[in-house]
């Protein structure tokens, strides 16, 4: 009703959102077909059906097989420009989106053809549309080391394009301490430093801890088990350190007691939390916009407090100094 008119209305950041994670059914289909391969279901309704999980391994099975149609520049243009534009329509003005370049290279896909592709996406879209964006090459955790440490290296001949690298995919047994060398290579090359630390999985608090204070993460994504650490959270209140979390995937930390709303509480820990979509084609085609309206009855958000996260979007967002005051 009216606090839904007023979330659609408002103008957005968005600081989670894996590209790949966008990739629609019936995109899917139309990328088969034009590169002639053949899917694993003959219909949309069939594939939108099997988009069933039930916790992080069993999405990023069906996240990692949906991919697999992503072959050309202009899939990976397509790609990007269908979600800016849908971005766009919910207000978005701004958006920073993931992308996972080990699977495309393990395809054979050349890195110089994923990120042109995304990037002449985002140049048609900030002219057409008016949204800006960044992207964020995201270190693929479960996967062998080396290819990580070769994507960051086919990546940085084009780091122009880069605002961040991130860390993401199955958390269990993957510190991001593993990554400290690669992410110590990208902060040189001048790119910010953001990683996931999902909620509920082993060691995640050590991992969070590993994140803030050894790497001295510019940012989190997700981070909701942060709540069992009075120490962590003294220090990411103090820092001014962003959360990005995506209420569709990771809503509520399960302590033992009573589940906590992640929202609510860093809302009342005075920690800066952002909302986003994470994977929105994977999860009932929930934009942003969506997920905000998803997530405001159920964290009981005020319109001061909407306000107040799209405020810490716009201030967590890597703009570059001078244009942040174009979107505030
Ligand atoms: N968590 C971990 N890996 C992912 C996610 C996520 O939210 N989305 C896509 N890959
Ligand atoms: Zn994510």
């Amino acid at each position: 009703a009216a606090t839904e008119r007023f979330i659609r209305a408002m103008p957005k950041a968005e600081l989670h959102l894996h590209l790949e994670g966008t990739l629609e059914a019936d995109m899917k289909f139309a990328l088969a077909r034009r590169n002639g391969i053949k899917l694993p279901y003959d219909t949309v309704e069939a594939m939108r059906a099997s988009y069933r999980y039930h916790d992080l391994p069993s999405f990023l099975a069906i996240y990692y097989s949906g991919m697999d149609v992503l072959r050309t520049e202009a899939d990976f243009y397509d790609l990007a420009y269908a979600y800016l534009t849908k971005a766009a329509s919910q207000n978005v003005r701004y958006t920073e989106m993931f992308f996972d370049p080990q699977e495309h290279l393990k395809r054979g896909v050349p890195m110089a053809a994923v990120i042109a592709g995304i990037t002449r996406a985002r140049g048609d879209a900030a002219k057409r549309l008016g949204i800006g964006s960044g992207l964020i090459l995201c270190f693929v955790r479960d996967a062998p080391l080396d290819t990580a440490a070769a994507a960051l290296d086919a990546a940085l001949p084009f780091k122009r394009d880069l605002i961040a690298v991130g860390l993401d995919s199955d958390e269990k047994g993957h510190p991001p301490r593993d990554f400290a060398p690669l992410f110590a290579k990208a902060r040189a090359a001048g790119l910010h430093l953001t990683m996931h630390c999902d909620l509920n999985q082993e060691n995640t608090l050590e991992h969070l801890r590993q994140a803030i204070v050894d790497l001295r993460a510019d940012r989190i994504d997700h981070g909701g088990n942060i709540l069992q650490s009075p120490e962590l959270v003294a220090i990411a209140r103090a820092r001014g350190l962003a959360f990005t979390v995506c209420p569709g995937f990771s809503g509520k930390v399960a302590t033992g007691g009573a589940p906590i709303d992640v929202v609510r509480g860093m809302l009342d820990q005075g920690l800066a939390v952002t909302i986003s979509s994470d994977d929105p084609a994977y999860m009932g085609s929930r934009y942003v916009a969506d997920a905000i309206v998803d997530a405001q009855p159920v964290s009981a958000l005020t319109r001061a407090e909407l306000v107040q996260i799209q405020r810490n979007a716009f201030n967590a967002a890597w703009l570059p100094p001078g244009q942040r005051a174009a979107y505030l």
